[in-house]
């Protein structure tokens, strides 16, 4: 019922109609019944026979071997009245119908093993893409088990270690105050460890707001990149800009936390590849989109085709960047080129 709806069978049918009218002209008066002259060096009936193959190879690419073959099938039993009841030369008529016949079969059995062969390429397509969708979801999973990890262990090392290092610290401090007569070698020595443990408890202190800056749940995402920013400015003697287009707004915690990462990891990269002299995060507040990008005018570097070679040299940062953007289905693009320094571009729909 559906072939019979299909516009292709009814083509298929006047098509096949024609030919047959073709093949028996004369017997319906519409030429002559002498013997015609030759066409490119073959006999009208021979060209007769061979336009039915246009049927037979429009069937077959509509409607796979099955109409292939049938067609084939049918342009046999209307061909061969004609070769054995009023061709002067039976066999050879004969011989070209096989001839013609055995071609449409070839052409429908050709078609049948493209077709199978392209269901194989999509199944394997499927497949692939299902392995790769799962593979982004485990890696949505690790990626938010892994902020929830940053901040538990931010916490702990701000709450207990910090605090237990700062009692140690004013320990020292009171036992050097409360005993005057200490010999002057012993107190110098107590004042060492002292500023040996503020040392330490200061290196805790960024240690533990890089891993997950205590500011960027309480002031936002601005203020959390302006500490990145002046951070970086005196760690690395970078002049690191940060630049804001559009009204402020606050945006969702997930998406604070990951831009910041995104942000966190671009300029670490910075710091540590690019030789730059300067750079720029700009932060862009649009109608229904946030985007930001990461500049710097360092010595660049060469993309390879994946960011998935890199992980596999162990390099995770800009394939990290790529999945954290995914999780707010964002874009990412990396422009980079040896001597004309990179930009990180992250747009996303909030
Ligand atoms: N701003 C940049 N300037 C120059 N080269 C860069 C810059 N950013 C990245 N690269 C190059 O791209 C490579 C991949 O960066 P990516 O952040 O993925 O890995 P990584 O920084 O080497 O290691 P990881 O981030 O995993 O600790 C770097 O090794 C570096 O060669
Ligand atoms: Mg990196």
């Amino acid at each position: 019922m559906r072939i019979i709806r299909s516009r292709h069978f009814w083509l298929i049918l006047a098509l096949f109609i024609f030919c047959s009218v073709l093949h028996y002209a004369e017997l319906m008066g519409i030429v002559g019944t002498t013997e015609p002259s030759f066409h490119f060096g073959l006999t009208r009936h021979t060209l007769d026979r061979i336009l039915f193959l246009l049927p037979i190879i429009y069937c077959t690419y509509v409607f796979g071997l099955t109409g292939g073959l049938g067609t084939s099938f049918t342009a046999l039993l209307v061909m061969l009245p004609r070769a054995i009841l009023i061709s002067p030369a039976p066999t050879d008529a004969i011989v070209e119908i096989v001839g013609v016949i055995l071609v449409g079969v070839l052409v429908s059995l050709w078609s049948w093993t493209l077709v199978k062969e392209k269901g194989k390429t999509e199944a394997a397509l499927a497949q692939l893409n299902s392995a790769q969708n799962n593979l982004r979801y485990y890696l949505q999973q690790i990626t938010r088990a892994q902020e929830e990890e940053r901040k538990r262990i931010a916490r702990e090392l701000h709450d207990d270690t910090a605090q237990a290092l700062y009692a140690l610290t004013r320990q020292v401090d009171n036992f050097v105050r409360a005993n005057t007569n200490l010999p002057a070698d012993n107190v110098s020595f107590l004042e060492d460890l002292g500023k040996q443990i503020s040392k330490v408890l200061q290196d805790l202190r960024r240690f533990s707001q890089d891993l997950r800056p205590p500011m960027l749940d309480d002031l936002g995402l601005l203020a959390t990149l302006r500490w990145l920013v002046s951070e970086s400015r005196e760690q690395c003697g970078i002049k690191v800009d940060l630049k804001v287009v559009g009204a402020e707004r606050r945006l969702s915690p997930e998406a604070e936390f990951t831009l910041f990462r995104i942000v966190q990891e671009a300029v670490r990269n910075i710091e540590r590849h690019s030789q730059a002299l300067k750079a720029e995060v700009k932060v862009e507040f649009g109608e229904g989109k946030t985007r930001v990008s990461v500049s710097d005018n360092g010595k660049g570097f060469k993309l390879s085709g994946s960011l998935v070679d890199l992980v596999r040299t162990g390099k995770l940062g800009l394939a990290g960047m790529e999945e954290r953007v995914r999780l707010l289905n964002g874009s990412i693009k990396i422009e980079s080129e040896p001597g004309k320094g990179t930009t990180v571009m992250i747009e996303i729909p909030i």
